[in-house]
């Protein structure tokens, strides 16, 4: 079971490549590189080609991740090459789902906060205008989103 995973918010420079970082080192404790693959996209332009935003790889660095990778804007071709798209909030979900002209992939898409066991949000928040505590609620949502997207996958 190859499973190819893609992680997509706004930037792509804070809760995207967080999910796809922190999916990647939960991955490779569970010894699985070989059957689950993530990258990360936004749905804007705006960051295309920057590093993940140093205020989220500082929280990220809290829990033992480092974030690597560049900002890419999500391409329609990421429906056929991806099995699974977890958008991060409802508007990602929308901005996606708006490029599936035909409504072929709509089963693709899910929303991250649907894997989530102990937290009851049902988007992950957009960190980007607040302080730190919003940084570090991303990485530990994230956490949980994540842990719960492997098991789903084990299970499947
Ligand atoms: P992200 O956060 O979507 O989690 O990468 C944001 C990054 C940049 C902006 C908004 C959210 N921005 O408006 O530039």
């Amino acid at each position: 079971m190859a499973s190819k995973l893609l992680f997509v918010c706004l930037g792509n420079i804070c809760r995207s490549p967080s999910a796809e970082n922190i999916m990647n080192h939960l991955i490779k404790e569970a010894g699985k590189e070989n059957e689950i693959i993530c990258d990360s996209a936004g749905t804007s332009s705006y960051h295309i080609g920057s590093p993940p935003d140093r205020r989220m790889t500082a929280a990220a660095a809290k829990r033992g991740i480092q974030l690597t990778g560049r900002a890419r804007q999500f391409e329609v071709a990421d429906f056929e090459n991806f099995d699974l798209i977890l958008a991060m909030d409802k508007d990602n979900f929308r901005d996606i789902l708006y490029q599936d002209k035909q409504g072929k992939y709509q089963d693709k898409v899910r929303l991250m906060c649907d894997f989530a066991r102990e937290h009851s949000d049902s988007e992950v928040p957009d960190p980007y205008y607040g302080g730190s505590d919003g940084f570090n609620y991303v990485i530990d949502l994230l956490l949980d989103a994540c842990s719960g997207l492997l098991e789903s996958l084990e299970n499947n």
